[in-house]
């Protein structure tokens, strides 16, 4: 299979512990002997900071956003250092740059392209690109509810659910100041655009990430970690 994955920052650069990203890199390296693999990496905390000192400076939000990619970008620098040969040794800027790297054989990892989104994005655009056949968003919450589980204690969690239902859920957890989205609003639009089977899953530890896609059809089916997106009955 082909699988694109949206390696959240929260959960591969947290407390920016190298062991981390050496357990990710290992988990990383296993799921690549059975499928081609492509990692778009998130900024976590420390885009989270640099932004907010950029706005108290009064950095406008596209200033903000480019410092976030640069964080994002150094996460991937941190990965593929942690990969070693195992990864393309450079990180593309562009989709056209990551269709061409993947010819390597090679994990690619990049980190965020362009303002007004966040790597949930890329991974998107880029599984649509390359027509992968799976696209994980690995992130620190075990799927997507009803509404935000921190705002709401009756928010229920979906095993499954359509592209559309998604896109109602998360177009109205964003309309909320404070609340956090599970999945990027333009993620969820272009899961739904090109039908694309997705995964929301709680990848705090990477050898659940091992356990779900190293089999050889990477398990589709309900997981008590996750949420499986996706336009089929
Ligand atoms: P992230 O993708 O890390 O945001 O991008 P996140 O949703 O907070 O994810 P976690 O915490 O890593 O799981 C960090 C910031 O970088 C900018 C945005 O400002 C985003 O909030 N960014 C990232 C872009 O502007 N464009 C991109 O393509 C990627």
């Amino acid at each position: 299979m082909r699988i694109v994955l949206s390696l959240g920052g929260s959960i591969l650069a947290k407390n920016l512990d190298s062991d981390r990203f050496l357990k990710y890199a290992k988990a990383l390296r296993d799921i690549s002997k059975k499928h081609t693999l492509l990692v778009v990496t998130g900024g976590g905390e420390a885009a989270r900071d640099y932004i907010g000192a950029a706005r108290a400076i009064g950095a406008d939000e596209v200033t903000c956003d480019y410092i976030g990619i640069e964080i994002t970008r150094l996460n991937a620098r941190l990965l593929i250092a942690a990969l070693g040969p195992d990864a393309y040794p450079e990180i593309p800027s562009n989709y056209l740059e990551a269709s061409k790297a993947m010819t390597s054989g090679k994990i690619v990892v990049m980190g965020g392209v362009t303002p007004g989104q966040t790597t949930d994005a890329v991974a998107a655009i880029l599984a649509e690109y390359l027509r992968a056949d799976l696209l994980t968003i690995a992130t620190s919450i075990d799927g997507v509810y009803s509404s935000d589980p921190n705002c709401d204690p009756s928010a229920v969690k979906f095993d499954k659910i359509s592209p559309e239902k998604l896109i109602s859920i998360v177009m109205a957890i964003e309309m909320k100041a404070g609340s956090k989205s599970p999945v990027d609003p333009v993620a969820a639009k272009i899961i739904e655009r090109c039908k694309l089977d997705a995964l929301v899953m709680d990848a705090r530890n990477p050898d659940l990430l091992l356990e779900v896609m190293g089999g050889e059809t990477a398990r589709k089916s309900p997981l008590s970690c996750g949420t499986w997106i996706t336009a089929k009955k």
